[in-house]
């Protein structure tokens, strides 16, 4: 008996960089496993590449090769469409010029997503395509669809996690190894981890871009980059690992996102935090990524995995692809698990007096006597309650540097405080801030 030809969906890759060609190179090398599972084959029709001299690592004949995306994105012969471009400008264009035709647009683009995500999920709707965004948020881990299936009979007080695989990997390399920031960020770079713009990575923007994405899936509000506290891992020191070590915590780069249901808030904020050395979070190295997701139903689940890298995101992105093949097997109307998670009650921005943390601090100072009771009683004034006190010498002759825990207080204190300390004249450098994340020791 002849077998029925496998029915054949057209993919057209728009950018074939990092991720692109690991999309490429899966769906080639994985092509009988897919078949089978999917009951399709999906075919790379088309790829939008920026130079088509270039050499490449992955083979695809020169006929299939363009330089035009938003050609592929209008090309009727085109099923679904991989946004790979990065960025917002020509990215945006290719895929609102793709659901405009009713296509599937399978992205791993943050940026996009948390600066046009309600135009682009309106788009999808009005012209019923569907966008499909799994690799867009903590690599190979598949924590969109965990948050949007598997746990949607849950609220979500509290999602937390490493998100940038950039950061993870130099903040492991400068604690275990203690090696020199510049020369981390050139490997990460090296590796394939790192964003063309690297300051999106260390200065915590792509943490803030996924931050949002969760956000928004999670309790239905796009939250801005802007309106979220933000800090990235630039002043980072080694001796506040070493600080770190002795309070018993180890410094990764959070995202926290926290839902307070009975005073209707939200607040996401992206920072390094000092996180128990104890817990799975500390353990978390290298370019891994984890989330924490604690549901009001489930109790709390722990995601870990590869968050950045070209294997771990095609991972993803061929994850949407199969989902993708699945609506357009079932045909018109056809719909995945909810794009968000309905919005329970009112979702208003917390304000910084009800964001409540234990603090670090670390101060360069004059080194002569009457300099702490000076720090200590700005401390005061803003009602903030001092837990411990490390002196060192610091590197400059003279100075100190003095590293403070506080007591659980809030932003608001927090800010006021280091102000009244930044003026004190025996204060030489601006004050480092990090956040103490009690709450990452909870499983
Ligand atoms: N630059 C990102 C990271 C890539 O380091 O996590 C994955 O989104």
């Amino acid at each position: 008996m002849k077998a029925e030809p496998v029915p054949v969906i057209a993919v057209g890759l728009c950018g074939l960089g990092t991720v692109g060609q690991g999309v490429l190179k899966h769906l080639q090398r994985a092509r009988g496993d897919l078949e089978a599972r999917l009951g399709v084959r999906l075919v790379v029709r088309r790829a939008a590449v920026r130079s088509l001299r270039k050499v490449r690592g992955v083979r695809l004949p020169a006929a299939r090769l363009t330089t035009d995306a938003l050609a592929i994105a209008r090309d009727p012969a085109i099923d679904i469409v991989c946004e790979l471009i990065g960025g917002t400008t020509v990215a945006r264009q290719v895929t609102l010029a793709a659901l405009a035709r009713g296509k599937i647009v399978v992205s791993a683009n943050k940026a996009l997503i948390c600066a046009h995500g309600a135009e682009i999920f309106a788009a999808a709707r009005r012209h019923g395509g569907h966008f499909l965004f799994e690799a867009s948020v903590a690599g190979g881990i598949p924590i969109i669809k965990a948050l949007r299936e598997g746990l949607v009979a849950n609220r979500f007080p509290r999602i937390f996690g490493i998100l940038n695989g950039t950061c993870n990997y130099i903040l492991s390399e400068m604690a275990a190894r203690g090696t020199p920031y510049a020369r981390v960020l050139a490997e990460a770079k090296r590796l394939g981890y790192a964003e063309a713009d690297e300051s999106l990575d260390v200065q915590g923007w792509d943490t803030a871009h996924k931050a949002a994405v969760l956000a928004w899936l999670a309790h239905g509000v796009w939250v801005r980059p802007e309106q979220m506290i933000v800090e990235g891992i630039e002043r980072v020191a080694p001796a506040d690992f070493a600080n770190a070590a002795a309070l018993g915590y180890g410094i990764k780069l959070l995202a926290i996102i926290e839902r307070d249901y009975a005073r209707g808030e939200l607040s996401v904020r992206v920072h390094p935090t000092l996180v128990p050395a104890g817990s799975v979070m500390a353990t978390v190295a290298g370019a891994l990524n984890a989330v924490s997701v604690t549901g009001d139903v489930v109790g709390t689940t722990l995601y870990i995995g590869r968050g950045a890298g070209q294997d771990a995101t095609a991972s993803a992105v061929i994850g949407d692809l199969a989902d993708a093949a699945l609506l357009l097997r079932q045909g018109a109307g056809a719909r995945l698990m909810s794009e968000r998670l309905a919005p329970a009650g009112e979702c208003r921005p917390a304000p910084l007096r009800h964001i409540r943390c234990r603090y670090y601090v670390r101060l360069t100072v004059v080194d002569r006597p009457g300099v702490l009771a000076r720090v200590a009683s700005a401390m005061a004034r803003s009602k903030v309650s001092i837990a411990t006190v490390i002196q060192h010498a610091a590197e400059r002759p003279g100075a100190a540097s003095l590293v403070l825990t506080t007591h659980e207080s809030d932003e608001q204190s927090l800010r006021s405080t280091l102000q009244a300390i930044g003026r004190l004249e025996s204060v030489l450098e601006q004050p480092l801030l990090l956040r103490i994340g009690d709450f990452a020791d909870r499983r």
